[in-house]
C-alpha cells in the first residue's frame, strides 16, 4: 500500500476560492484588504518568497505594497517605516521578510509591528494569545498544517501527534495548535533520545527541522499521517523535505510531498490572515 498524498496546492486553491467570495463581499462594503511586505537586502530565497506574496495579493485583488530596502538600512529607519504602516489605515497586514541582515535585531522589529497587523503571528502578544487559546492571528505555516489535516479528514482530536522541531516559526506554534485541536502532543528536538522510537508512536508526525531526508521508514507507524514542513536544497539543486519520501511512502497512510505539500499553504494562510485583519479593522466578524 502506498500513502495517499496530501496535495497542498489543490487544498490551497480551494481555500483561495472560498476567500475570493469573502473578498468580493468585503469590497462591496468598500474595504480592500491591504498587505505590505518589507524586504531588507538581497537574499535570493527571500526575493522569491516576496514576489510570490505580491502575486497572491494580485490574484485575490488585495492592495499590496512591496518595499525593497538596501542591505545597509539601519534598524532605526526600518522601525520608523513599520510605524508608518502601523498608522496607515489601508494596510491591514505588515510582514517583514526574515532573515534580516545581521546588523538588525529581529526582536525589536517583530515587537514594533502592531499586533492588529501581525499577519505572520510572530508578535509576543499573538504568541501569548495562541498559547492561552484566545483569538489571535495565527502563524501561517502551522495553521496551514492544521488545514491540511482537517481537510483530508485527519482531525487531530484524540490522536497522538509527535512534532519534531521546536522553532518559534513552526515547531512550537504547530504543537500549540495541535493541542488546541485536542491532540496529545509530544515535542521532540535535537536532544531527544530515541527519536525514531518516539516518532514511531505518532498517529500524526509533523517534521520541521531542516535536515534533508531525516525521517526514514522505521520512524513511521504504519498508516500514520506524515506532514513534512522541511524544504532543503540538495547538492544537485533539487528540493527535498525532512522526510525521506521514497522510503516512507509505502508505510505512511498519508504523506505531504515536497514541493507541493505544506509550502503552498503558507502564502494562502497569509492571505487569510490579511483578510481577517481587514475585516476586524472594519468591525466585520
Ligand atoms: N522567511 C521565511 N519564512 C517566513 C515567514 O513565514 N515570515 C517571514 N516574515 N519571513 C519568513
Amino acid at each position: 500500500m502506498s500513502a495517499q498524498l496530501i496535495k497542498g496546492k489543490q487544498i490551497s486553491d480551494t481555500i483561495r476560492e472560498e476567500m475570493r467570495h469573502e473578498v468580493e463581499q468585503l469590497k462591496a462594503k468598500g474595504v480592500i484588504p491591504g498587505l505590505v511586505v518589507i524586504l531588507v537586502g538581497e537574499d535570493a530565497a527571500s526575493q522569491v518568497y516576496v514576489r510570490n506574496k505580491a502575486k497572491a495579493c494580485e490574484d485575490l485583488g488585495y492592495y499590496s505594497e512591496v518595499v525593497r530596502l538596501p542591505a545597509d538600512t539601519t534598524q532605526t529607519d526600518l522601525l520608523a517605516l513599520i510605524e508608518k504602516y502601523n498608522q496607515q489605515t489601508n494596510i491591514h497586514g505588515i510582514l517583514v521578510q526574515l532573515p534580516l541582515p545581521k546588523h538588525i535585531e529581529e526582536k525589536p522589529v517583530i515587537d514594533a509591528i502592531s499586533v492588529h497587523k501581525d499577519v505572520d503571528g510572530f508578535h509576543p502578544i499573538s504568541v501569548g494569545n495562541l498559547m492561552i487559546g484566545d483569538d489571535a492571528l495565527l502563524p501561517c505555516t502551522p495553521s496551514g498544517v492544521i488545514e491540511l489535516l482537517k481537510r483530508t479528514g485527519n482531525s487531530p482530536a484524540g490522536k497522538h501527534a509527535v512534532v519534531i522541531g521546536r522553532s518559534n516559526i513552526v515547531g512550537k506554534p504547530v504543537s500549540m495548535l495541535l493541542l488546541r485541536e485536542n491532540a496529545t502532543v509530544t515535542i521532540c528536538h535535537s536532544r531527544t533520545p530515541n527519536l525514531a522510537e518516539v516518532a514511531r508512536q505518532a498517529d500524526i508526525l509533523v517534521v520541521a527541522v531542516g535536515v534533508a531526508k531525516l525521517v526514514k521508514e522505521e520512524w513511521v507507524k504504519p498508516g500514520a499521517v506524515v506532514i513534512d514542513v522541511g524544504m532543503n536544497r540538495l547538492p544537485d539543486g533539487k528540493l527535498c523535505g525532512d522526510v525521506d519520501f521514497d522510503d516512507v511512502v509505502g508505510t505512511a497512510g498519508w504523506l505531504t510531498p515536497v514541493p507541493g505539500g505544506v509550502g503552498p499553504m503558507t502564502i494562502t494562510m497569509l492571505m487569510a490572515n490579511t483578510l481577517q485583519s481587514a475585516k476586524r479593522a472594519h468591525g466585520i466578524v
